[in-house]
């Protein structure tokens, strides 16, 4: 009888409780990601579990800056991961096929043209064949495809709006072809240092 009474004042404290935690984390979350199509924030709680809290994503979840991109460690899985989960429908260089072009200043959404909408297509999908690919990459691994898709980008360097000005002063189109050393030193490099 005596914790039956107590209950409701134990729901209620435990319910205050998490909505005080998920507004905490919730204003500290730096950027509120939405659907692309529907605008609804993206629930990262559906997110696979590994590979959620790595330094990378959670600068990126600060920021909305990819600190994978041009790192030539991380553009070599981004790469493989890419084949696998993407080209089939976006085509080996991103050139479109059933999907649309990934590697011009085109874009059906323009909010794509950010790193951060980029993201969110990815995780949350947009139309048609277009699914969310929450259930299939982990968050490191889309920041990774995203940093191999920005690479491929082949259009003026005006439309490269994720670069830093350090990047955007290099920045070359992508050449058709590329291979890298197996394993390269940086911040994805997954052997040894
Ligand atoms: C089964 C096929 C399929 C797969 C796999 C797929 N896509 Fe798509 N993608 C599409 C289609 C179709 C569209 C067009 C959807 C729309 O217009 O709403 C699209 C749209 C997009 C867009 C929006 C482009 C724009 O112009 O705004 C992005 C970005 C994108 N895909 C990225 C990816 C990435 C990255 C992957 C791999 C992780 C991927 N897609 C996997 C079929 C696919």
């Amino acid at each position: 009888m005596k914790s039956s009474k107590k209950k409701p004042y134990v729901l209620i404290g435990g319910a205050l409780a998490s909505m005080i935690a998920l507004s905490a984390i919730a204003q500290n979350a730096g950027i509120t990601f939405r659907n692309t199509i529907t605008g609804e924030v993206l629930n990262f709680d559906d997110a696979l579990p590994e590979g959620k809290d790595t330094p990378g994503v959670k600068k990126f979840m600060q920021t909305g800056v990819n600190p994978y991109n041009e790192d030539v460690s991380c553009l070599k899985q981004g790469e493989q991961l890419f084949l696998s989960a993407c080209s089939g429908c976006h085509g080996h260089l991103g050139e479109g096929k059933i999907g649309p072009g990934l590697n011009d200043s085109y874009w059906t959404y323009p909010q794509n043209a950010t790193d951060e909408g980029f993201f969110s297509t990815i995780f949350g999908g947009a139309q048609a064949s277009m699914g969310p690919q929450y259930a299939n990459l982990q968050l490191d691994e889309m920041l990774k495809v995203m940093a191999w898709v920005r690479h491929l980008y082949k259009d003026p360097v005006a439309g490269a709006t994720w670069l830093t000005p350090e990047q955007r002063a290099k920045y070359k189109p992508y050449p058709g072809h590329e291979t890298f050393p197996d394993d390269p030193p940086g911040q994805c490099k997954t052997s040894g240092k």
